[in-house]
């Protein structure tokens, strides 16, 4: 195995997430405005350059890569980059290939993903009310999410359910939500939401800390603490009455960048080295300077060599995003 990249901090970078993408067929309210300018095709990377530039992480010890956009599986021909990528896969280079969705076009694509080896997806879902559902994605059409994650599951990939945790839309319905994914069999991680790209209204008004969200759920459910970890910030539980995993992602209310073993790759070929932070790295220019890759893995280690400790976020008033890039531009 090639030797890791490692960071000043000592932390080894195993995992890239590729937003390929930063369009999304839905406008959820904690993370776009309704009127988004988003970026001209003409600037994307091609999936051709994309697949070209995982390559470089994955030859520099990267394990696991996850594709996310905003949506991935709206951009034209999303398929091809997976096809290429899953050799990987089929060379025991990467340990695992998969992608975060808001779900919308999982029925058409669940069966191709699972023959390349897909065995995981991360389905982004705030809640199972069709009229908040609409409130919340703006454009979204709950009964289309739920069919693609029933066709996930069919094709037999596990599905997480991550749900932002939002005050008064859908904090009172977090305990259902978990007995409906539990029920099924998936594991589900609730998210506070983080102050990214300006929407229409104000985070204030819908942050919920998850240590209330935990104090609420303690009165129904017993909750024990488990060492599970997938090499993300989630932090587990077991619920004892339903038997299953519940995660907490806590960027504001417990800071878990210590642990960071990921840095983040834009479509238009921007690495961004901390999700919280504007440092990045542009690999566009490496990239196309030259067929050969050399020029690319000096890029790739001098950026790995400036990720910074951690994201410094507060939630408060009159400072709506203390990054201005949404989340659909490095994909969470
Ligand atoms: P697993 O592989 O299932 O552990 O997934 P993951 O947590 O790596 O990926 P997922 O896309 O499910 O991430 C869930 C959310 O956690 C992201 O969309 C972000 O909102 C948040 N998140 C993930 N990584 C970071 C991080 O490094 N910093 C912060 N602040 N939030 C993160
Ligand atoms: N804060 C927290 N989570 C967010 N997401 C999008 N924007 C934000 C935000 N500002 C979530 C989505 C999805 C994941 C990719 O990021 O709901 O689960
Ligand atoms: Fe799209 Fe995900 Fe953002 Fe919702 S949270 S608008 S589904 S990228």
């Amino acid at each position: 195995r090639p030797s890791p990249l490692v960071d000043p901090f000592g932390r080894a970078i195993t995992y890239l997430r590729i937003s390929v993408t930063d369009r999304c067929d839905f406008r959820c309210s904690y993370c776009m405005a309704e009127n988004m300018q988003f970026l001209p095709k003409r600037d994307l990377l091609s999936l051709e350059e994309l697949d070209r530039l995982c390559n470089v992480f994955v030859e520099r010890g990267v394990r696991k890569l996850r594709i996310t956009g905003g949506e991935p599986l709206v951009r034209r021909d999303i398929m091809q980059l997976f096809r290429r990528l899953s050799r990987h896969l089929d060379s025991g280079a990467l340990d695992e290939l998969t992608l975060t969705t808001n779900g919308s076009q999982l029925g058409r694509f669940a069966p191709e993903l699972a023959d390349l080896g897909i065995r995981r997806v991360n389905v982004s879902l705030d809640t199972l009310d069709a009229d908040k559902f609409k409130d919340i994605t703006r454009r979204g059409d709950l009964p289309t999410v739920l069919a693609g994650i029933e066709a996930a599951r069919k094709a037999g990939i596990k599905v997480k359910i991550n749900a932002v945790a939002l005050k008064g839309l859908n904090e009172h319905e977090i305990p259902d939500m978990i007995r409906w994914a539990h029920g099924l069999g998936m594991d589900m991680t609730l998210i506070e939401v983080m102050p990214l790209g300006e929407i229409d209204g104000d985070r204030t008004d819908q942050f919920l800390p998850l240590s209330v969200a935990r104090e609420h759920l303690e009165e129904q459910f017993t909750l024990t603490p488990l060492a599970h970890r997938t090499g993300g910030p989630a932090r587990y539980v077991k619920i004892e009455e339903t038997g299953g995993r519940l995660g907490f992602i806590t960027p504001l209310t417990h800071n878990f960048c210590e642990g960071c073993n990921r840095v983040r790759l834009t479509c238009t070929g921007q690495l961004y080295l901390c999700l919280g932070q504007e440092d990045s790295a542009d690999l566009r220019a490496p990239l196309r300077a030259s067929e050969d890759d050399e020029l690319l893995r000096q890029a790739v280690i001098d950026a790995i060599a400036r990720k910074p400790k951690g994201h410094d976020f507060v939630i408060e008033r009159a400072r709506p995003a203390a990054v201005p890039r949404h989340m659909s531009v490095t994909g969470g």
